[in-house]
């Protein structure tokens, strides 16, 4: 295998300009440079970047960690970490915690052993022990999705937050459903101790305050985040001797487990129950009926995250940020709307479009 010596011999130059061409240390004369790189091209050079590390105590790597990487939302949130991330010259060590605590704490060590210069984390609903190990090695990080309350002390470590919002689209759906005539809406929500799925819970009461309709706990049921508790959530929903006539799943496995219920039962949607979702899924509008969903900035999520990593890294001592980016209204037909050709699968469409339907559920 090529070295450097190698390559610095058959350019006709040292290995300390071999060494500054491949690592923009220093400008190098054009016809040197392009003598360099002719030569790394003929010997097939590859550069060590392990070697390269120990030198500069750079690995110019992030670590990735996410549970539930299938999910599709995180899967996108994972391409736009990658993609930016790989624009700076960044590349990504990916582990996935399985929403477990001690599997959280053991994978964000191996990152860190693995020299990682900082992380990019979902935390899970018990953060406490991640936090301890980050703060204890100055790691930083960037957490995502799941928002952690962090002391407000001057000298605990700081660490940038970013997230989609989550109440107030959680409460445009349950207006959506109560514009058109619903009175009993029900909502299946995620984990407890998830920062989302809480904000779904509050998303939820403060649509059902904004239409005026009372809050009744035996409507609100925990579906864990996972397809298979959302089906034993809806089916208990459905056993109840009032049924609703309205559902809210708050993420996009739930919706799925709540669809095998209604199935299950012989329900259809909207003609027996409407349906409105949280996450917009690439085959959403290839339901029957096409799913009225919000949809989650999720690239953008994982690019910003990447962004305020670099930042952070480059100014340790900033003060810390939450930031919040805002989802979108994808108005279909599982809500019980007529299907409008015309209508644009896109951001939110004006409320007074929303007519309450004829022989509405009461
Ligand atoms: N958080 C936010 N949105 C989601 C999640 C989650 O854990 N899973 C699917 N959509």
């Amino acid at each position: 295998m090529a070295t450097m010596a190698d390559v610095a011999r058959s350019a006709g130059v040292s290995v300390a300009t071999v060494s500054h061409v491949l690592n923009d240390t220093r400008p190098v004369l054009p016809h040197t440079r392009q003598a360099v790189l002719d030569a790394i091209d003929e010997l097939g050079y590859t550069p060590n970047t392990l070697a390269r590390s120990l030198v500069t105590s750079r690995t110019r790597s992030i670590g990735l960690a996410v549970s539930a990487i299938s999910n599709p939302y995180f899967t996108e949130i994972l391409q736009g970490v990658e993609a930016e991330a790989l624009q700076h010259g960044y590349s990504l060590l990916i582990a996935d915690p399985h929403d477990d605590p001690a599997h959280e704490r053991k994978v964000v060590q191996l990152l860190h052993e693995r020299r990682v210069e900082g992380m990019i984390i979902a935390p899970s609903a018990q953060p406490g022990e991640l936090l301890a190990y980050l703060g204890r090695h100055r790691v930083p990080a960037v957490f995502l999705d799941r928002l952690v309350d962090l002391p407000p002390d001057d000298d605990a470590p700081r660490f940038d937050q970013i997230c989609a919002e989550s109440t107030e689209p959680t409460a445009r759906l349950v207006t959506h459903l109560a514009g058109l005539g619903h009175r009993r809406i029900a909502l299946v929500a995620g984990r407890p101790g998830l920062s989302t799925t809480a904000e779904r819970i509050t998303g939820y009461r403060h649509g059902l305050a904004a239409s005026g309709l009372p809050y009744d706990e035996r409507l609100l049921v925990h579906g864990h985040s996972e397809s298979a508790g959302a089906e034993r959530a809806t089916t208990e929903l459905l056993s109840l001797g009032s049924r609703p006539t309205a559902l809210v799943t708050a993420n996009n496995a739930m919706t799925i487990g709540a669809l095998r219920a209604l199935r299950a039962h012989g329900l259809s949607v909207p003609a027996d129950i409407a349906l409105c979702c949280f996450d917009d899924f690439a085959w959403a509008d290839l339901f029957t009926p096409r799913l009225t969903a919000i949809a989650q900035p999720s690239r953008d999520i994982g690019a910003r995250a990447v962004r305020v990593l670099l930042d952070r890294l480059a100014a340790p001592d900033r003060p810390a940020r939450t930031e919040r980016l805002p989802c979108a209204f994808v108005h279909r037909t599982s809500c019980g709307c007529p299907d409008t050709p015309q209508r644009p699968d896109g951001p939110a469409q004006p409320e007074k479009s929303e007519k309450p339907r004829k022989g509405t559920p009461s």
